[in-house]
Protein backbone atom coordinates (compact mmCIF):
# COMPACT_ATOMS: atom_id res chain seq x y z
CA UNK A 1 0.00 0.00 0.00
CA UNK A 2 1.36 3.42 -1.06
CA UNK A 3 0.83 5.97 1.56
CA UNK A 4 0.33 9.45 0.45
CA UNK A 5 0.87 13.31 1.83
CA UNK A 6 -1.23 15.97 0.29
CA UNK A 7 0.73 19.21 0.69
CA UNK A 8 -1.76 22.45 0.21
CA UNK A 9 -5.48 21.07 0.46
CA UNK A 10 -7.45 23.94 -1.87
CA UNK A 11 -9.53 23.46 -5.25
CA UNK A 12 -7.32 21.18 -6.51
CA UNK A 13 -6.52 18.90 -3.86
CA UNK A 14 -10.05 18.56 -2.94
CA UNK A 15 -11.86 18.24 -6.45
CA UNK A 16 -8.85 15.94 -8.09
CA UNK A 17 -5.92 14.61 -6.18
CA UNK A 18 -7.92 13.43 -2.95
CA UNK A 19 -10.90 11.68 -4.27
CA UNK A 20 -8.59 10.17 -6.82
CA UNK A 21 -6.65 9.13 -4.27
CA UNK A 22 -9.53 7.48 -2.27
CA UNK A 23 -10.67 5.56 -5.42
CA UNK A 24 -7.27 4.08 -5.74
CA UNK A 25 -7.27 0.69 -4.20
CA UNK A 26 -3.45 0.46 -4.00
CA UNK A 27 -2.94 3.76 -2.02
CA UNK A 28 -3.99 5.26 1.29
CA UNK A 29 -4.41 9.31 2.33
CA UNK A 30 -2.08 9.52 5.03
CA UNK A 31 -1.37 13.13 5.83
CA UNK A 32 -2.41 16.74 5.19
CA UNK A 33 -0.67 19.86 5.73
CA UNK A 34 -2.98 23.34 4.92
CA UNK A 35 -1.27 26.52 6.51
CA UNK A 36 -5.05 26.99 6.95
CA UNK A 37 -5.26 23.78 9.33
CA UNK A 38 -9.16 23.57 8.96
CA UNK A 39 -9.40 22.62 5.38
CA UNK A 40 -6.78 19.97 5.84
CA UNK A 41 -8.94 18.89 8.99
CA UNK A 42 -11.95 18.59 6.96
CA UNK A 43 -10.25 16.70 4.42
CA UNK A 44 -8.72 14.07 6.96
CA UNK A 45 -12.23 13.97 8.58
CA UNK A 46 -13.78 13.20 5.63
CA UNK A 47 -11.34 10.63 4.18
CA UNK A 48 -8.66 9.77 7.06
CA UNK A 49 -5.40 10.23 7.59
CA UNK A 50 -3.43 12.48 10.22
CA UNK A 51 -3.08 16.52 10.13
CA UNK A 52 0.38 17.94 10.22
CA UNK A 53 1.30 20.99 12.02
CA UNK A 54 4.24 22.28 8.89
CA UNK A 55 5.11 20.69 5.71
CA UNK A 56 8.11 19.81 7.02
CA UNK A 57 6.40 17.73 9.58
CA UNK A 58 4.33 16.08 6.95
CA UNK A 59 7.93 15.07 4.94
CA UNK A 60 9.47 13.78 8.19
CA UNK A 61 6.90 11.19 8.84
CA UNK A 62 8.45 8.01 7.22
CA UNK A 63 5.57 6.28 6.82
CA UNK A 64 4.74 8.75 4.04
CA UNK A 65 6.20 7.44 0.41
CA UNK A 66 4.99 10.17 -2.10
CA UNK A 67 3.46 13.53 -1.97
CA UNK A 68 1.22 15.97 -3.69
CA UNK A 69 2.27 19.51 -4.00
CA UNK A 70 -1.10 21.66 -4.57
CA UNK A 71 -0.06 24.49 -3.54
CA UNK A 72 0.10 27.60 -5.00
CA UNK A 73 2.79 28.34 -7.86
CA UNK A 74 5.22 30.01 -5.92
CA UNK A 75 6.18 27.05 -3.49
CA UNK A 76 5.71 24.23 -5.74
CA UNK A 77 9.54 24.13 -6.78
CA UNK A 78 10.83 24.39 -2.93
CA UNK A 79 8.13 22.22 -1.42
CA UNK A 80 8.73 19.74 -4.32
CA UNK A 81 12.95 19.84 -3.73
CA UNK A 82 12.36 19.52 -0.19
CA UNK A 83 9.86 16.04 -0.28
CA UNK A 84 12.39 14.40 -2.92
CA UNK A 85 15.51 15.11 -0.66
CA UNK A 86 13.15 13.80 2.73
CA UNK A 87 12.58 10.52 0.46
CA UNK A 88 9.15 11.43 -1.28
CA UNK A 89 8.27 10.51 -4.64
CA UNK A 90 6.76 13.92 -6.11
CA UNK A 91 3.61 14.65 -7.97
CA UNK A 92 3.59 18.22 -8.33
CA UNK A 93 0.85 20.77 -10.08
CA UNK A 94 1.53 22.52 -12.77
CA UNK A 95 3.43 25.07 -13.75
CA UNK A 96 5.87 23.26 -11.94
CA UNK A 97 7.80 26.46 -11.21
CA UNK A 98 8.10 29.76 -11.47
CA UNK A 99 11.41 30.51 -13.05
CA UNK A 100 13.85 28.08 -15.11
CA UNK A 101 16.25 27.14 -13.33
CA UNK A 102 14.09 26.31 -10.79
CA UNK A 103 12.37 24.17 -12.92
CA UNK A 104 15.63 22.57 -13.91
CA UNK A 105 16.38 22.26 -10.25
CA UNK A 106 14.02 19.72 -9.23
CA UNK A 107 14.79 17.75 -12.82
CA UNK A 108 18.34 17.41 -10.96
CA UNK A 109 17.33 16.55 -7.89
CA UNK A 110 14.83 14.14 -8.91
CA UNK A 111 17.94 12.29 -10.68
CA UNK A 112 20.25 12.93 -7.34
CA UNK A 113 17.87 11.59 -4.81
CA UNK A 114 16.53 8.93 -7.64
CA UNK A 115 12.72 9.81 -6.11
CA UNK A 116 9.58 10.13 -8.82
CA UNK A 117 8.96 13.15 -9.91
CA UNK A 118 5.36 13.74 -12.16
CA UNK A 119 3.83 17.17 -13.15
CA UNK A 120 0.33 17.22 -13.48
CA UNK A 121 -0.24 18.22 -16.73
CA UNK A 122 -3.53 16.04 -17.23
CA UNK A 123 -4.34 16.86 -20.86
CA UNK A 124 -1.90 14.17 -21.77
CA UNK A 125 -4.89 11.45 -20.01
CA UNK A 126 -7.89 13.18 -21.74
CA UNK A 127 -9.43 10.06 -23.87
CA UNK A 128 -9.65 12.00 -27.04
CA UNK A 129 -6.54 13.07 -26.84
CA UNK A 130 -4.71 9.09 -26.04
CA UNK A 131 -6.86 8.09 -28.70
CA UNK A 132 -5.44 10.99 -30.94
CA UNK A 133 -1.84 9.47 -30.31
CA UNK A 134 -3.05 6.16 -31.47
CA UNK A 135 -4.01 7.18 -34.70
CA UNK A 136 -0.93 9.78 -34.99
CA UNK A 137 0.91 6.85 -34.39
CA UNK A 138 -0.55 4.89 -37.25
CA UNK A 139 0.14 7.78 -39.50
CA UNK A 140 -3.10 8.02 -40.14
CA UNK A 141 -3.20 11.83 -41.19
CA UNK A 142 0.31 11.79 -42.48
CA UNK A 143 2.69 14.30 -41.14
CA UNK A 144 1.65 17.05 -38.67
CA UNK A 145 2.52 20.55 -40.98
CA UNK A 146 0.91 22.85 -38.72
CA UNK A 147 -2.04 23.01 -35.95
CA UNK A 148 -3.22 25.36 -33.65
CA UNK A 149 -4.73 24.83 -30.16
CA UNK A 150 -6.70 26.66 -27.67
CA UNK A 151 -7.45 27.05 -23.80
CA UNK A 152 -9.72 29.92 -23.14
CA UNK A 153 -12.03 29.54 -20.09
CA UNK A 154 -13.62 32.35 -17.77
CA UNK A 155 -10.65 32.55 -15.26
CA UNK A 156 -9.69 31.21 -11.86
CA UNK A 157 -12.26 32.62 -10.26
CA UNK A 158 -14.85 30.41 -12.10
CA UNK A 159 -13.39 27.72 -9.76
CA UNK A 160 -13.30 29.05 -6.53
CA UNK A 161 -16.40 29.14 -3.82
CA UNK A 162 -15.95 33.02 -3.41
CA UNK A 163 -14.74 34.54 -5.89
CA UNK A 164 -11.78 36.53 -5.12
CA UNK A 165 -10.16 38.89 -7.45
CA UNK A 166 -7.02 39.61 -4.79
CA UNK A 167 -6.22 35.83 -5.29
CA UNK A 168 -2.90 34.47 -5.52
CA UNK A 169 -3.89 33.79 -9.03
CA UNK A 170 -3.81 37.47 -9.83
CA UNK A 171 -0.37 38.34 -8.14
CA UNK A 172 2.90 37.96 -9.70
CA UNK A 173 4.72 37.48 -6.67
CA UNK A 174 2.77 34.43 -5.66
CA UNK A 175 1.83 32.93 -9.32
CA UNK A 176 4.74 34.20 -11.12
CA UNK A 177 2.33 33.91 -14.40
CA UNK A 178 -0.79 34.08 -15.14
CA UNK A 179 -2.75 32.42 -18.53
CA UNK A 180 0.68 31.15 -20.26
CA UNK A 181 1.61 29.44 -17.54
CA UNK A 182 -1.63 28.57 -16.49
CA UNK A 183 -3.36 26.88 -19.38
CA UNK A 184 -0.83 27.91 -21.97
CA UNK A 185 2.05 24.84 -20.82
CA UNK A 186 -1.14 22.12 -20.77
CA UNK A 187 -1.36 22.64 -24.77
CA UNK A 188 2.47 23.53 -25.11
CA UNK A 189 2.39 19.93 -23.26
CA UNK A 190 -0.02 18.41 -25.40
CA UNK A 191 1.13 19.32 -28.52
CA UNK A 192 4.90 17.97 -27.71
CA UNK A 193 3.08 14.75 -26.48
CA UNK A 194 0.89 14.67 -29.73
CA UNK A 195 3.87 15.38 -32.40
CA UNK A 196 6.60 13.73 -30.11
CA UNK A 197 8.42 16.82 -30.68
CA UNK A 198 9.88 19.52 -28.41
CA UNK A 199 9.18 23.38 -29.68
CA UNK A 200 12.22 24.99 -30.86
CA UNK A 201 11.60 28.54 -31.24
CA UNK A 202 8.92 30.88 -29.97
CA UNK A 203 7.56 34.16 -30.92
CA UNK A 204 4.36 35.33 -28.13
CA UNK A 205 2.45 37.83 -27.19
CA UNK A 206 1.00 38.26 -23.15
CA UNK A 207 -0.92 40.86 -22.58
CA UNK A 208 -3.60 41.68 -19.60
CA UNK A 209 -6.59 42.84 -20.96
CA UNK A 210 -9.49 42.79 -18.81
CA UNK A 211 -9.40 41.34 -15.50
CA UNK A 212 -8.72 43.56 -12.44
CA UNK A 213 -8.14 43.42 -8.91
CA UNK A 214 -10.86 44.56 -6.16
CA UNK A 215 -9.29 48.02 -5.90
CA UNK A 216 -9.73 47.80 -9.76
CA UNK A 217 -6.28 47.76 -11.17
CA UNK A 218 -5.35 45.16 -13.77
CA UNK A 219 -4.01 42.34 -12.22
CA UNK A 220 -0.10 41.64 -12.38
CA UNK A 221 0.10 38.51 -14.18
CA UNK A 222 -0.93 37.91 -17.98
CA UNK A 223 -4.88 37.33 -18.90
CA UNK A 224 -4.72 36.74 -22.62
CA UNK A 225 -1.17 35.39 -24.63
CA UNK A 226 -0.73 34.00 -28.04
CA UNK A 227 2.51 32.21 -28.94
CA UNK A 228 3.59 31.01 -32.43
CA UNK A 229 5.75 27.90 -32.20
CA UNK A 230 7.84 26.24 -34.40
CA UNK A 231 9.01 22.38 -33.53
CA UNK A 232 11.36 20.39 -34.24
CA UNK A 233 10.23 18.95 -37.59
CA UNK A 234 9.44 22.34 -38.91
CA UNK A 235 5.14 21.71 -37.64
CA UNK A 236 4.56 25.86 -37.03
CA UNK A 237 1.35 26.44 -35.10
CA UNK A 238 -0.13 28.41 -32.59
CA UNK A 239 -0.96 27.84 -28.76
CA UNK A 240 -3.36 30.10 -26.95
CA UNK A 241 -3.98 31.10 -23.72
CA UNK A 242 -6.94 32.92 -22.02
CA UNK A 243 -8.78 33.86 -18.77
CA UNK A 244 -11.36 35.99 -20.19
CA UNK A 245 -13.20 33.82 -22.19
CA UNK A 246 -16.73 34.24 -20.72
CA UNK A 247 -18.87 32.31 -22.25
CA UNK A 248 -18.50 28.78 -23.07
CA UNK A 249 -14.64 27.51 -22.63
CA UNK A 250 -12.45 26.65 -25.48
CA UNK A 251 -10.49 23.41 -25.22
CA UNK A 252 -10.00 22.93 -28.64
CA UNK A 253 -6.73 21.59 -30.77
CA UNK A 254 -6.69 20.83 -34.57
CA UNK A 255 -3.74 19.20 -36.12
CA UNK A 256 -3.50 19.47 -40.15
CA UNK A 257 -1.59 16.75 -41.43
CA UNK A 258 -0.27 15.80 -45.05
CA UNK A 259 -3.33 13.35 -45.06
CA UNK A 260 -6.09 15.02 -43.55
CA UNK A 261 -7.10 17.31 -40.41
CA UNK A 262 -7.94 15.59 -37.26
CA UNK A 263 -10.31 18.03 -34.58
CA UNK A 264 -9.95 17.07 -30.61
CA UNK A 265 -12.84 18.66 -28.67
CA UNK A 266 -13.20 21.10 -32.11
CA UNK A 267 -16.46 19.60 -33.05
CA UNK A 268 -19.74 20.11 -31.03
CA UNK A 269 -20.56 16.38 -31.18
CA UNK A 270 -17.78 14.45 -31.74
CA UNK A 271 -14.38 14.74 -29.38
CA UNK A 272 -12.28 13.40 -32.00
CA UNK A 273 -12.98 13.65 -35.89
CA UNK A 274 -10.84 13.14 -38.72
CA UNK A 275 -11.18 14.53 -41.95
CA UNK A 276 -9.02 12.72 -44.69
CA UNK A 277 -7.45 14.18 -47.97
CA UNK A 278 -9.48 11.56 -49.80
CA UNK A 279 -13.09 12.13 -48.37
CA UNK A 280 -13.42 9.56 -45.96
CA UNK A 281 -13.99 11.02 -41.78
CA UNK A 282 -13.30 9.04 -38.83
CA UNK A 283 -15.05 9.69 -35.78
CA UNK A 284 -13.11 8.74 -32.57
CA UNK A 285 -14.55 6.78 -29.26
CA UNK A 286 -14.22 9.35 -26.74
CA UNK A 287 -17.40 10.52 -25.25
CA UNK A 288 -17.58 14.20 -24.75
CA UNK A 289 -15.52 16.45 -22.76
CA UNK A 290 -16.21 15.79 -19.18
CA UNK A 291 -14.53 18.07 -15.93
CA UNK A 292 -16.24 15.97 -13.81
CA UNK A 293 -14.66 13.21 -14.52
CA UNK A 294 -11.57 11.51 -12.86
CA UNK A 295 -8.91 13.28 -14.57
CA UNK A 296 -6.45 9.99 -14.71
CA UNK A 297 -3.40 11.95 -13.37
CA UNK A 298 -3.72 9.95 -9.81
CA UNK A 299 -3.87 6.17 -11.29
CA UNK A 300 -0.65 7.15 -13.78
CA UNK A 301 0.89 8.33 -10.67
CA UNK A 302 0.01 5.55 -8.66
CA UNK A 303 1.25 2.87 -11.48
CA UNK A 304 4.50 4.91 -12.30
CA UNK A 305 5.22 4.16 -8.35
CA UNK A 306 4.67 0.63 -8.33
CA UNK A 307 6.45 0.26 -11.61
CA UNK A 308 9.88 2.68 -10.02
CA UNK A 309 9.36 4.89 -13.22
CA UNK A 310 7.29 8.11 -14.33
CA UNK A 311 4.72 6.68 -17.24
CA UNK A 312 3.51 9.86 -18.24
CA UNK A 313 4.25 13.70 -18.00
CA UNK A 314 7.29 12.83 -15.95
CA UNK A 315 9.67 16.18 -14.69
CA UNK A 316 11.94 16.29 -17.61
CA UNK A 317 8.96 16.81 -20.47
CA UNK A 318 7.22 19.15 -17.83
CA UNK A 319 10.33 20.98 -18.03
CA UNK A 320 10.63 20.98 -21.69
CA UNK A 321 7.18 22.82 -21.83
CA UNK A 322 8.42 25.52 -19.24
CA UNK A 323 11.00 25.86 -21.74
CA UNK A 324 8.44 27.14 -23.96
CA UNK A 325 6.40 29.09 -21.72
CA UNK A 326 9.38 30.98 -20.29
CA UNK A 327 10.15 31.76 -23.97
CA UNK A 328 7.07 33.34 -24.70
CA UNK A 329 7.24 35.60 -21.70
CA UNK A 330 10.72 36.48 -22.86
CA UNK A 331 9.51 36.66 -26.46
CA UNK A 332 5.97 39.47 -25.50
CA UNK A 333 9.22 41.24 -23.01
CA UNK A 334 11.78 41.60 -25.91
CA UNK A 335 9.77 41.59 -28.92
CA UNK A 336 12.19 39.02 -30.26
CA UNK A 337 11.84 35.21 -31.43
CA UNK A 338 13.57 33.26 -28.98
CA UNK A 339 15.64 29.86 -30.08
CA UNK A 340 15.01 27.54 -27.15
N1 LIG B 1 -3.86 20.44 -13.47
C1 LIG B 1 -4.83 21.34 -13.55
O1 LIG B 1 -5.59 21.37 -14.51
C2 LIG B 1 -4.99 22.35 -12.45
C3 LIG B 1 -6.25 22.87 -12.17
C4 LIG B 1 -6.36 23.79 -11.13
C5 LIG B 1 -5.23 24.19 -10.42
N2 LIG B 1 -4.02 23.67 -10.73
C6 LIG B 1 -2.80 24.10 -10.03
O2 LIG B 1 -2.85 23.65 -8.69
C7 LIG B 1 -2.25 24.59 -7.82
C8 LIG B 1 -3.25 24.96 -6.73
O3 LIG B 1 -4.39 25.55 -7.33
P1 LIG B 1 -5.78 25.62 -6.56
O4 LIG B 1 -6.80 26.02 -7.56
O5 LIG B 1 -5.98 24.40 -5.77
O6 LIG B 1 -5.48 26.86 -5.58
P2 LIG B 1 -6.12 27.13 -4.16
O7 LIG B 1 -5.79 28.53 -3.82
O8 LIG B 1 -7.56 26.70 -4.16
O9 LIG B 1 -5.34 26.12 -3.20
C9 LIG B 1 -3.98 26.27 -2.87
C10 LIG B 1 -3.83 25.81 -1.42
O10 LIG B 1 -2.44 25.75 -1.11
C11 LIG B 1 -2.28 26.26 0.20
N3 LIG B 1 -0.88 26.71 0.32
C12 LIG B 1 -0.31 27.84 -0.14
N4 LIG B 1 1.01 27.86 0.14
C13 LIG B 1 1.27 26.69 0.81
C14 LIG B 1 2.43 26.12 1.36
N5 LIG B 1 3.63 26.74 1.30
N6 LIG B 1 2.34 24.92 1.96
C15 LIG B 1 1.15 24.27 2.02
N7 LIG B 1 0.01 24.77 1.51
C16 LIG B 1 0.06 25.97 0.92
C17 LIG B 1 -3.29 27.36 0.32
O11 LIG B 1 -3.58 27.66 1.68
C18 LIG B 1 -4.47 26.76 -0.42
O12 LIG B 1 -5.32 26.04 0.44
C19 LIG B 1 -1.86 25.78 -8.70
O13 LIG B 1 -0.49 25.71 -8.99
C20 LIG B 1 -2.68 25.61 -9.95
O14 LIG B 1 -2.06 26.13 -11.11
C21 LIG B 1 -3.88 22.75 -11.72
Amino acid sequence: MINIGIIGCGNIARSRHIPEYDSNSDCVLTGYYNPNTAKAEEMADRYGGKVYASAEALLAEPMIDAVSVCTSNDSHAALSIAAMRAGKHVLCEKPMACSLSEAEEMVRVAKETGRLLMIGLNQRFMPAHTEAKEYLERGVIGKVLSFRTTFGHGGPEMFMKVKDMNSWFFRKEKAAMGAMADLGVHKIDLIHYLLGERTVRVSARLNTLDKRSDSGELISVDDNAICLMETESGALGTVTASWTYYGRPDNSTVLFGSKGIMRLYDDPEHSLIINLADGNVITGRASPMDFRAPSGVIDSWIESIKAGRVLEADGESALDAMKTVFAAISSSETGNCIKI
